[in-house]
C-alpha cells in the first residue's frame, strides 16, 4: 500500500502543478517503500536527498508563479512552505546524525501535511494562474 494516492480531487486544474504534486508523492511513496522493506542506506539515503531537493523546487516554483501573477496572500502561503523544508530538513538532519533510519511517523505526518497544504492552501492561487501557465 502506498502511504500517499493521488486522485483527482487534488488537482489545481493546472498540469504543470499537478504534474510537480504528482512527483513529490511518488517521491514520498519511494521513500516509504524503502524504509517498510528494510532497504539500506545505499537506496534511503539518495531517496531523501532528492525528495528534499524537489520539495525546494516545487515550492520555488510555485512562489515564482505567485510573484509573477501578483497573488495577494503569497507571504502567508510561503511561511507553510518554510514549516515543511524545516521539517524535511528535520529528517535528513536526523537521518545523517542518527542510526540511518527515518521515522515512518514523521513521513506521515508530511503526507498528512502535503494533502492538507494542497486541499486548503494551494487551491486558493487557481484563479490567479489558470490559463498562465
Ligand atoms: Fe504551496
Ligand atoms: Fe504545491
Amino acid at each position: 500500500m502506498p502511504l500517499i494516492e493521488w486522485n483527482s480531487t487534488f488537482s489545481v486544474e493546472i498540469q504543470k502543478i499537478d504534474e510537480q504534486h504528482k512527483k513529490f508523492f511518488s517521491l514520498l511513496n519511494v521513500l516509504y517503500d524503502a524504509i517498510l522493506q528494510g532497504k539500506g542506506e545505499e537506496i534511503v539515503g539518495p531517496v531523501l536527498k532528492e525528495l528534499q531537493q524537489y520539495v525546494i523546487f516545487h515550492f520555488k516554483s510555485e512562489e515564482s508563479w505567485m510573484k509573477l501573477y501578483h497573488y495577494p496572500d503569497m507571504n502567508k502561503h510561503k511561511l507553510e512552505h518554510e514549516e515543511a523544508i524545516q521539517k524535511v530538513n528535520k529528517f535528513a538532519l536526523e537521518y545523517e546524525r542518527g542510526q540511518k533510519t527515518v521515522d515512518i511517523e514523521l513521513l506521515k505526518f508530511l503526507s498528512a501535511w502535503l494533502q492538507n497544504h494542497i486541499l486548503q492552501t494551494d487551491r486558493n492561487y487557481i484563479p490567479y494562474f489558470r490559463g498562465k501557465l
